[in-house]
C-alpha cells in the first residue's frame, strides 16, 4: 500500500452514523475532508466545529464551486481512496446514475474514471432505520426507490458499498 497518498473522506448531509464515520476519521492519520453543502450545514446541527478538524492537521474542502476544482486532486495522485460516509439519499441516487453535479458526486465519478477505489457508506438500506435527528431518535422507513439506487451501485466496479460500521472499518483496513 502507497502510505504516502490520502484518503479523501467525503461528508454528505446525514445525521445517520455521522458521529461513527467522525469517530474513524479522527483515527486516521492522513484523512482530507470533503463537504457538501448539506454536509457542512448537518455538522453544525450536531455540534461539529470545522475548526477542531483544522486544528488535527485535517484539510476541509468545501462545494462552492461549480466545477468542483478540488477533483483535480484526484488527476494529481494526491488520494488512494474515495470513502464517502455517511452518504444521504440523495447522494446515493446521484451517484447511482452518473450524476455529478456536486463536489462529492464529482469526487465519486472522478475517482471511479481514475481508477481510484471508493467506499460508500449507504444508510437507507434497509425497510426500517432508526435515525439520529439532532435531538431525538427518529424512526424512517426507506422507500422502494432508495432501496433500488442502493442496490444500483452495489453494482458498480472499484467500490465497496458497506451498509454498517464493522463492514466500513472492515474495508477501510485493507487500504491503512
Ligand atoms: C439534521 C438533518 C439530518 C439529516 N439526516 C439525513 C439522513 O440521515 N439521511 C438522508 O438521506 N438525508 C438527511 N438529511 C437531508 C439531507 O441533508 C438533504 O437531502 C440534502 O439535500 C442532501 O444533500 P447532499 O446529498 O448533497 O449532502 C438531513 C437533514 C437535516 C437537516
Amino acid at each position: 500500500m502507497n502510505d504516502k497518498k490520502r484518503i479523501a473522506w467525503c461528508i454528505t448531509g446525514s445525521g445517520h452514523y455521522l458521529k461513527e464515520s467522525i469517530e474513524i476519521i479522527l483515527t486516521l492519520k492522513n484523512v482530507d475532508l470533503f463537504l457538501s453543502k448539506a454536509g457542512e450545514e448537518v455538522l453544525k446541527w450536531y455540534d461539529y466545529s470545522l475548526e477542531d478538524f483544522k486544528s488535527k492537521g485535517i484539510k476541509v474542502f468545501k462545494d462552492i464551486t461549480s466545477s468542483s476544482a478540488p477533483v483535480s486532486l484526484l488527476y494529481e495522485g494526491v488520494y488512494k481512496l474515495i470513502i464517502v460516509s455517511p452518504t444521504t439519499s440523495n447522494t446515493i441516487a446521484k451517484m447511482s446514475y452518473g450524476l455529478s453535479d456536486s463536489l462529492i458526486t464529482n469526487m465519486f465519478a472522478q475517482a471511479g474514471k481514475c481508477k481510484i477505489h471508493s467506499i460508500v457508506f449507504a444508510c437507507d438500506t434497509e425497510p426500517t432505520v432508526i435515525t439520529q435527528a439532532p435531538k431525538k431518535s427518529v424512526t424512517l422507513y426507506p422507500r422502494d426507490i432508495e432501496l433500488e439506487n442502493y442496490e444500483k451501485l452495489k453494482k458498480f466496479k472499484n467500490v465497496d458499498v458497506v451498509d454498517d460500521v464493522v463492514s466500513l472499518n472492515k474495508a477501510l483496513g485493507e487500504w491503512i
